[in-house]
């Protein structure tokens, strides 16, 4: 990767809210790290490794993440983990309670994915401003600060090229703008769904044009569909008055030109081929491989975005439908905790549960039971589960991209049917030879299951061939490098300063 680089020397940095792993001690006092969470981490992992010399910065999260910011910190060296260079950043407890459960989470990702419930939320007001004020600029300046400094202690190896991730850190590129000036390229890649400029009418102004015109600081804003890249610049248009070239993705701000990219992004193959083979997920396999029938799998982090409760009521309607399939299926649902701070997210999960018991009490038969839900954060059992899926259902409300319709695909030794929600990113690409459903529709989702589950097996295998060869296709490597050769043609058009 590094000899096709066209500044081999670059000091790259890369900027997220969620860090690769989180640290912790164990009981007999040993520092220990566990892998992060979100299909985020796992697309930066496998950029991080293939460029070696890239420093990830992210918050701490822990209180162990917390001992070793403090560590980095006064000797501003990055700390190296599993062949990783991470700087981890520490926010006061306060700002970052307001950030990430009051602004980023809920408000952001509900407004990004259209999950409110807009006759009756959300309400906003003056804490809504005091999230922002105390909690997101805060943050955000803070991770500026830590990207600056990093790159005051490294002088040596030419432009800085600063990639910052995701709705959490939106108004980094105004406070990088503000401490390195207009000599460092700088890109924001947004992770999720861009909604229509409607969709943001529901954000108060303030939170609406900071965002825009932070953004409007990068060099490009990227996105992992054209649909989302055609949504921002209709919202820029429209929220800013500015010319926009929708045709090239080019928008003229202030002297400057924004470049408005799609790349699609994905994972490394053969990450999850080597980690399909591993001790660790054979230990697991047994657990997986004796639920009886055949395995319909959904693993996802318990995100209201997901569509996990209409997913069970599809299996319920399904069962309803067709009651010869009692016993000759299983559904496992591996539901990663996430956000539980959060009223929205805590209700939801408790609304899982509820669903699961209602569905297993109505259809259980002798020993059979119709789904095992299992919400603990283990990911080697997930890959486990990847690989002997017959059905893999994603059905989520929207996703930015959806990561695990693609690793499933990669482990997997079943010619296991995917079962694509049409609003997921991922659907651009996987779609044709996926089994699309609409989210909402439960009985198109419970015909999509039966189909899946009884599929003849030339069938199953036409499409998992054909999936597998997509994902094969557009790996992290082609996703880096698209970018790294726009920074390059970026940098030769327009030269420093720009
Ligand atoms: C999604 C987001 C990421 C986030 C991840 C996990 O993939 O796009 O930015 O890191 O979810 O969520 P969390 O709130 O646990 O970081």
């Amino acid at each position: 990767m590094a000899e096709r680089d066209s500044n081999p020397d670059a000091r790259l940095v890369i900027v997220s809210n969620r860090g690769p792993v989180t640290f912790s001690r164990s009981d007999s006092g040993e520092r220990e790290h566990s892998r992060g969470a979100g299909g985020l981490v796992t697309a930066l992992n496998a950029l991080s490794r293939e460029r070696s010399e890239a420093v990830w910065i992210a918050s701490a999260q822990s209180d162990e993440d917390a001992s070793v910011a403090e560590e980095t910190s006064e000797t501003g060296e990055p700390q190296e983990v599993e062949g990783l260079r991470i700087l981890l950043v520490e926010h006061e407890t306060e700002a970052y309670e307001l950030m990430y459960n009051h602004l980023a989470n809920p408000l952001l990702w509900l407004v990004q994915h259209g999950l409110y419930d807009l006759p009756y939320s959300p309400e906003l007001g003056d804490e809504t401003r005091r999230a922002w004020e105390e909690g997101y600029l805060p943050v955000n300046e803070n991770f500026a600060r830590a990207v600056a400094r990093l790159l005051e202690n490294s002088p040596e190896g030419g432009e800085p090229i600063v990639l910052v991730h995701d709705y959490q850190l939106y108004m980094v590129p105004h406070f990088l703008r503000e401490r390195l000036g207009r000599d460092a390229f700088v890109s924001l890649f947004v992770h999720i769904p861009w909604p229509e400029p409607e969709g943001w009418r529901v954000l108060p102004g303030y939170i609406r044009e900071g965002i825009l015109e932070s953004l409007l600081e990068a060099n490009v804003v990227a996105f992992h569909t054209k649909g989302y890249v055609r949504s921002f610049i209709r919202t820029v248009r429209e929220t800013l008055g500015v010319e926009v070239d929708e045709e090239e993705g080019v928008i003229a701000y202030e002297g400057r030109e924004v470049w408005v990219r799609p790349y699609p992004i994905s994972i490394d193959p053969n990450e999850f081929e080597e980690l399909a083979g591993s001790e660790e997920v054979l230990e697991q396999e047994e657990t997986v491989k004796n639920l009886p029938g055949r395995l319909l799998l959904r693993v996802d982090r318990m995100d209201l975005s997901k569509n996990i409760v209409r997913g069970f009521h599809a299996y319920d309607r399904m069962l309803e439908q067709h009651p010869e399939m009692k016993g000759e299926v299983t559904f496992l649902a591996r539901l990663q905790p996430s956000r539980g701070d959060i009223p929205e997210y805590a209700r939801y999960a408790e609304a899982i549960k509820e669903t699961v018991q209602g569905v297993n009490q109505k259809h259980a038969k002798e020993s059979w039971e119709p789904i095992v839900l299992s919400m603990e954060d283990d990911f080697m059992l997930s890959v486990a589960a990847y690989k002997n899926y017959d059905v893999l259902l994603v059905n989520a409300v929207r996703d930015g991209m959806n990561l695990i319709a693609k690793e499933a695909v990669v482990a997997n030794g079943k010619n296991g049917v995917l079962i694509l929600s049409e609003n997921a990113g991922a659907h651009e690409e996987l779609g044709e030879n996926a089994l699309t459903v609409n989210p909402f529709d439960i009985d198109e989702q419970a015909k999509a299951l039966y189909e899946a589950l009884t599929m003849p097996d030339d069938e199953r295998a036409r499409r998992f061939e054909a999936l597998r060869r997509t994902i094969q296709a557009n790996t992290i490597e082609e996703w880096a490098e698209a970018q790294l050769e726009d920074i390059a043609a970026y940098r030769e058009r327009y030269g420093k300063g720009r």
